[in-house]
């Protein structure tokens, strides 16, 4: 097929393009770096060529969630997402004919920061936090892609862990010197996918064509904080004996963002396992020696 995706040159993107390649698509990436992938887009143009002939556009790209989120950044997180599908729908109207797939990147962050007993799936409504809204708003200029008859698929996506880069490389420095510990009471649930299942979730997504709609993108093995951090701990072979940071220094800290460290909700993988993908890293050990 041929695919067309945007924000390639990020940390899922970089994995997955030589993946698909390897799989026998043909892959076109879209930057907003001039220089960087097949075709430059920016905030109101996008190079035609991008689209002639595309099967399948994957939209990856979006401005990190990992900055402090003053209100000009909370707006680039917003434009980079939904601003870039829209101009992507107006293109693909005019310009994609054959456009038959669109998968976007969403996140597990959409049914809101919280920590709860609750167990979400794919059906429950969205929260109302900011990142909440940020998926609401993403996911609903991806489903516009429908009016073209186009299959629609959102990936909602937990925290990647991956080998170079992303959320691991952060999580593990303070362990490395022996300083890891809990931020706030570590009880808050901490949801992963490895790189490698989310790549296989996108291809699932690019060549099945019965996956429609919404799917949680998170692992089954569904851990608190603290189990999280002990594990990591035991696999990088250091102790894990540090006293827990209390919130209100990480609030202090980080203003708003902290929720995303402070909080966080069990994500349910039925839908995922009932589609027939089958994970190859379902548990944080086998995650974490295959990583480290
Ligand atoms: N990694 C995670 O843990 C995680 C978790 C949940 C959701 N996600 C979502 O999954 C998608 C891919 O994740 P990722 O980790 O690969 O992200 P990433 O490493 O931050 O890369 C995102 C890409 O988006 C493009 N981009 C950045 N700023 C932009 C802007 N202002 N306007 C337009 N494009 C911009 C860049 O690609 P170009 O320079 O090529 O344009 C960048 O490489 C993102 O939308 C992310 O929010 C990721």
């Amino acid at each position: 097929m041929n695919i067309l995706i945007t924000g390639a040159s990020g940390l899922v993107g970089q994995r997955l393009v030589p993946q698909l390649k390897a799989k026998g698509h043909n892959v076109r990436t879209l930057s907003h770096q001039k220089g960087k992938g097949d075709f430059y887009w920016d905030r109101e143009k996008i190079d035609t060529q991008a689209f002639e002939e595309v099967d399948v556009i994957i939209h990856l790209a979006g401005a990190s969630i990992s900055h402090r989120w003053t209100p000009t950044y909370k707006k680039l997180i917003h434009s980079s997402r939904i601003d870039t599908a829209n101009l992507l729908f107006k293109y693909a109207k005019d310009y994609a004919p054959e456009l038959r797939t669109f998968i976007s990147a969403s996140g597990s962050s959409y049914y809101g920061q919280v920590t709860s007993d609750r167990i979400f799936e794919e059906e429950d409504p969205a929260g109302s936090d900011f990142l909440a809204q940020i998926c609401v708003d993403w996911e609903k200029a991806a489903y516009q892609f429908q009016a073209l008859g186009t299959r629609v698929v959102c990936l909602r996506t937990s925290m990647v862990l991956s080998q170079q880069g992303g959320a691991l490389d952060v999580l593990k420095k303070p362990f490395k010197v022996g300083l890891g510990a809990n931020l706030g009471t570590g009880k808050q649930w901490m949801p992963w996918i490895h790189l490698e299942d989310l790549c296989g979730l996108y291809i699932k997504a690019v060549e099945d064509d019965t996956i429609k709609g919404n799917y949680n993108a998170v692992s089954p093995a569904k851990l608190n904080q603290d189990a999280f951090n002990r594990q990591l701990a035991d696999s990088l072979n250091r102790p894990f004996i540090m006293p827990s940071v209390p919130a209100f220094f990480v609030r202090t800290g980080l203003g708003e963002m902290s929720d995303l460290i402070l909080k966080g909700s069990r994500l349910s993988t039925r839908k995922v396992e009932k589609s027939g993908y089958r994970y190859i890293f379902p548990d944080l050990k086998e995650a974490l020696t295959d990583l480290i």
